[in-house]
């Protein structure tokens, strides 16, 4: 069911409480160091301010835990977002309480307000009822255009839409965009529909690979990942990085194991999952290191860094036809100059696609590969989700979507 879209609501002199996602990367300097996130949002927060709507922004940045750290401060987020709008921006000691009441009764028509970080207080990760209620206050309407923190279930993101009336809740147009997007290529992408996994960990991806393996008509495996698979085949991976176990409140997983299980769900599944011939490996991971092509195993003493070349021909044909792609996570470590190929190819195989058909980037690595390279224009849709990208690409449902009125 589609949802109701902010330029639904009758914002005029409302009070319109936004959940945004400014969980941005600072410099040390704690200036903003990438601004896509706060991009994103612009046009949901110009429609409420045009609609003469007062906009009091909440976010979070950062994982504080429940307590005030100067240095995730959205203060910096908020100095960005007033140089974007050209307009003076207003930001608040807290996010709760009569200090931030005064301010949201002393804002005009056109205002924006931004609320200091949620998770300096512990209820917002709780989803505290008492909290979620002091937040509900300072609005009359709810909305939710923060996509980036939609698979998270706290106060800001379900308590406070909770909290509100049948009418008053809306989601912002970044959210309407992830939701097409991401949601168009998986439930009815123009075939060939591709996949590019890669990245390091294999654990925050088993339900991807698990959901597309119903869905596309290929997958292709790149980054350490890999060499899990690798491991769990008997293949030599040298001094590869290789997560090979991982910890989740406090249980241990094997993920050989996992892969082990899951490569034979490649084996029975439709899709064509196709794995690095060959690698580009070195000593270690610096931009002076010797290198060498080994493959298909790696041998003892030297390291995967990223795919090889042949690999990189068979994957620029698997995507040559492509009309649907949706890449996840680089091929190597493309931070360091002479490991960045394949990931390049891959970015340059995906700006083709464009041309003819759509090019979906979700993860804020592969975000940052596609910026580096210079083609984020190229790209279809560059998604403002990490996890919460890939849970879409699970197949999970977000409730804190769930939660925001029908259209
Ligand atoms: C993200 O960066 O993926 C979102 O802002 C969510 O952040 P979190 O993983 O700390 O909840």
């Amino acid at each position: 069911m589609a949802k109701k879209t902010l330029d639904q609501l009758a914002m005029n002199g409302k009070r319109v409480l936004m959940r945004v996602d400014f969980n941005v990367p600072l410099r040390e300097s704690l200036d903003v160091a990438d601004d896509r996130r706060i991009r994103m949002a612009l046009p949901t927060i110009q429609c409420a301010r045009n609609a003469g709507a007062k906009v009091i922004l909440m976010s979070h940045l950062g994982r504080p835990k429940g307590k005030r750290d100067p240095n995730l401060s959205l203060k910096p987020a908020a100095l960005r977002l007033g140089e974007l709008l050209e307009t003076d921006i207003r930001t608040a000691p807290d996010c709760t309480g009569k200090d931030v009441e005064k301010l949201v009764g002393a804002m005009a028509e056109g205002d924006v307000l931004v609320l200091e970080n949620l998770r300096f207080h512990a209820g917002e990760e709780a989803n505290d009822a008492k909290f979620a209620k002091a937040l509900a206050a300072l609005a009359d309407l709810y909305v939710n255009d923060a996509f980036g923190t939609a698979h998270r279930k706290h106060a800001s993101t379900y308590g406070v839409p909770a909290l509100m009336p049948k009418g008053t809740k809306a989601i912002g147009f970044l959210i309407q965009k992830e939701l097409e997007f991401l949601g168009e290529a998986l439930e009815k992408p123009e075939r060939p529909f591709v996949a590019v996994l890669g990245g390091v960990k294999v654990s925050d991806k088993i339900g991807v690979i698990e959901n597309l393996l119903g869905k596309v008509d290929r997958l292709l495996i790149g980054g350490a990942m890999a060499y899990v698979f690798m491991v769990a085949r008997g293949q030599g991976v040298g001094n590869s990085k290789v997560e090979r176990e991982v910890e989740k409140k406090g249980k241990k997983k094997d993920m050989i194991a996992v892969a082990k299980a899951l490569l034979e769900k490649i084996e029975a599944a439709d899709a064509e999952v196709v794995f690095p011939e060959d690698h580009l490996v070195a000593r270690e991971p610096a931009a002076d290191a010797e290198t060498d092509i080994q493959g298909p195993e790696i041998e003892d003493g030297w390291m995967g860094l990223d795919i090889g070349p042949e690999t990189v021909e068979i994957y620029r044909e698997k995507l040559a036809d492509a009309k649907t792609v949706v890449w996840n996570g680089p091929m190597g470590v493309f931070e360091i100059g002479p490991f960045a190929d394949g990931t390049r190819a891959i970015c340059n195989a995906l700006a083709q696609v464009d041309e003819v058909g759509t090019a979906i980037v979700g993860g804020g690595d592969t975000a940052a590969a596609v910026d580096k390279f210079g083609l984020a224009e190229q790209m279809t849709h560059i998604s403002t989700g990490g996890g919460a990208s890939l849970e879409f690409l699970e197949g999970k449902p977000f409730e804190t979507i769930e939660i925001i009125d029908d259209a």
